[in-house]
């Protein structure tokens, strides 16, 4: 995904960034987790906040059950910024709190449950969809980047 969007220039960015700076992809730029936690709210939206090797780094808030699905061809790495979640294969649950991090495989069943609002981390390659092979209300085919 070749896709950029323009530049947010709003004051809480220029605050992170510095005044002029562009807040999108720059190499070498300094970024903060809880500040770009704070810039969204939505649930189930996954931002994008960096890109290496193919590879996108999205933060995501999530809270209640996901949908059911898999991703045919990406490992999906979760890593728990804040709060906690359960994410559920069609065999076990796996519990996850802060610092806690799991990798799903490719092809494998998953759903990601919260019981409260949790901050998550998610490493997975560029162009891979949340929702994976199902498509959802829930789907975010072109997240927003931070
Ligand atoms: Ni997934």
């Amino acid at each position: 995904m070749e896709e950029t969007q323009p530049p947010e220039t709003g004051d809480s960015l220029r605050a992170l960034n510095g005044p002029g700076e562009c807040a999108t992809m720059e190499p070498a730029l300094k970024k903060n987790l809880d500040a770009l936690f704070d810039q969204f709210s939505e649930h189930w939206s996954p931002r994008i906040v960096a890109e290496l090797n193919g590879q996108h780094v999205k933060l995501v808030k999530f809270q209640g059950p996901f949908v059911w699905h898999q991703h045919d061809d990406a490992d999906e790495m979760f890593l728990v910024h804040r709060g906690s979640f359960r994410m559920e294969f069609r065999d076990r649950h796996v519990e996850l709190g802060v610092g806690d991090f799991l990798v799903v495989p490719r092809g494998v069943e998953h759903r990601p449950v919260a019981d409260a609002e949790v901050e998550v981390i998610l490493f997975e390659p560029a162009g891979t969809v949340n929702t994976g092979d199902v498509a959802d209300e829930k789907t975010v085919a072109e997240p927003e980047r931070l």
